[in-house]
Order: structure tokens, then C-alpha cells, then sequence
């Protein structure tokens, strides 16, 4: 078994990637053994998956296993099929580590890190799930060059439709300078309120521009899947309710990945 890698991307703010990768790592685990990576010091879907403070992670995240290019003695076993690299703030550190004590020149050294980390626990899993940050920085470009497929996240606002187009013109060029089988899986449109005409407007806008890119599935905002950061997915009788619509898009992205 070698684990495929899938992550979850967009530098625009609040557009459900978080979200959307703890469902899918959630849903996946019922059936297969997942890691979920959380590569945004924010540490959202540290504290969305195990319920914790995420500063209680310090010193035993992805920025450590980054840093010791091993991922082997920095995996938190959220149940037995669903374990979780942790983030918290020191993540924001990662740059200033990758130029100054690691001393990256050549674009394969600053963007492979990752992917290298990530290798040593590869074998072990079916899935990797990636949450990337809002932020096209060097923690984007190295989630980039290790996955296998890259989901674009897109929520129904004019700020988000611009920041697609160059989101997708990163992925692009980390595919063609330093990770040729990475493939975006395609974009995924959700938050959308479907009462307002300007959302269905963008994402008709988005279908236009992007055509056969965009998943069919359009995730709607529901209260239920907004308030999981509160309710966590153990317990919790709103959990289908929650999660009902991720599953199409998941039957969706495995059509993707398995090919
Ligand atoms: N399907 C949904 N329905 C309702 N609310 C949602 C849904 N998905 C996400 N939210 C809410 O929207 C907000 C942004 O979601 P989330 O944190 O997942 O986005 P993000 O893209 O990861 O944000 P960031 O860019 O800060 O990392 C959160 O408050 C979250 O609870
Ligand atoms: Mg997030």
C-alpha cells in the first residue's frame, strides 16, 4: 500500500478548505487508513480533528517533521484509521528555516520537503490529506509538489474567483518545474448561499471559465457542517446531517483519483 495525495488549496481566506479536508479525511477512514496533514499554523484542522488546543502539539508537528525530513515520530493517532500531523503557530517559522538554517537555493530543495517528509510514512496509509494555507507561500508551493491530486477550493465571492485563476497558474508551474504527475483533481465550488443570485452567478461564472475542471457537486453552506469545529465528529447527532453532501463530492473525487 502506498498512500495517494490529496490535498485541499487556495490562497483566498475562509473558503472551506479546512473544512472540507476533515470531512473528507473523516469519511475516508471509515473505509481506509488516512493522514491528515495540517500545513497551516493556524492549526484549524489540528483543533478541528482532535478537539485539543493546538499549542499542545508544540514541538511535535509538521514543522518538526519538515525540519527532521521524518514524519514517523510526529503522527497523532486521532482513532485507529484516521492519524493527524499536527500545526500550530510555529509553522509560521517554516520559511525562515527553509532559507536560513537549511539554506534552499535550487527550487527542488525549498519545494521538496515536504514530499520527502512525507515519504517515510507513505507506505503506511491509503490516503494523505493535505489542508493548505491561505497563503500562496512556500508551505502551498511544497503541499503542491507532494501531492498526487489537488483539489481548488472556490466559495461564491468575487475576491475568491480572482485568486482562482492564479492559484491554478501555481499548480501549473510546480507541476512543470518540479512535480510533472501531480494533477489537479479539479475545483470545488461551495459556501454557496443559495438564496443569493450573485453566488449562483459565480459559480455559473466559475463552470464558464473552468468548464469540465469543476466537480458537479456544489456544496451549499449548512449550519450542521459549519458548527463541526464546535461539535467535533465523535458524538454528535448532527454528524450526518453535516457531512450528507461531502459525500457526493467524495464518490466524485474518487472517479478522479482512481481514474
Ligand atoms: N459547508 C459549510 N457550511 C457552513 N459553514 C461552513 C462550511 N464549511 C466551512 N464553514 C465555515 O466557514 C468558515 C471557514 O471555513 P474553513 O475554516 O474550513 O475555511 P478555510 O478555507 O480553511 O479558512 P482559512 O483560509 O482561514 O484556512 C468556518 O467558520 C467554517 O466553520
Ligand atoms: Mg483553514
Amino acid at each position: 500500500m502506498t498512500a495517494k495525495i490529496i490535498s485541499f488549496g487556495i490562497q483566498k481566506g475562509g473558503s472551506s478548505k479546512t473544512t472540507t479536508s476533515g470531512i473528507v479525511s473523516y469519511l475516508l477512514s471509515q473505509d481506509y487508513r488516512v493522514l491528515a496533514v495540517d500545513l497551516d499554523s493556524q492549526g484549524n484542522l489540528t483543533e478541528l480533528l482532535t478537539g485539543r488546543d493546538v499549542v499542545e502539539f508544540r514541538g511535535k508537528t509538521i514543522l518538526e517533521a519538515m525540519q527532521a525530513q521524518n514524519a514517523s515520530g510526529y503522527v497523532y493517532q486521532v482513532t485507529d484509521n484516521l492519524h493527524l500531523i499536527a500545526a500550530e503557530d510555529l509553522l509560521a517559522t517554516f520559511s525562515r528555516w527553509l532559507y536560513s538554517d537549511f539554506r534552499a537555493k535550487a527550487i527542488n530543495d525549498r519545494s521538496l520537503i515536504l514530499a520527502k517528509t512525507l515519504a517515510t510514512v507513505r507506505d503506511n496509509y491509503d490516503y494523505i490529506v493535505i489542508d493548505m494555507p491561505p497563503a500562496l507561500g512556500d508551505q502551498t508551493i511544497n503541499a503542491l509538489a507532494a501531492s498526487d491530486y489537488v483539489v481548488a477550493m472556490f466559495e461564491a465571492s468575487k475576491f475568491c474567483y480572482s485568486a482562482l485563476g492564479r492559484f491554478l497558474e501555481t499548480c501549473w508551474h510546480v507541476k512543470e518545474r518540479v512535480s510533472p504527475n501531480m494533477v489537479v483533481a479539479g475545483i470545488l465550488r461551495g459556501l454557496i448561499d443559495s438564496r443569493r443570485s450573485d453566488n449562483k452567478f459565480l459559480i455559473g461564472q466559475v463552470k464558464e471559465t473552468y468548464g469540465e475542471l469543476c466537480f458537479d457537486s456544489v456544496l451549499t453552506r449548512n449550519a450542521a457542517a459549519g458548527r463541526l469545529a464546535i461539535t467535533g465528529f465523535e458524538n454528535n447527532n448532527e454528524i450526518n446531517q453535516a457531512v450528507s453532501q461531502y459525500r457526493d463530492f467524495l464518490k466524485e473525487l474518487m472517479q478522479r483519483v482512481e481514474g
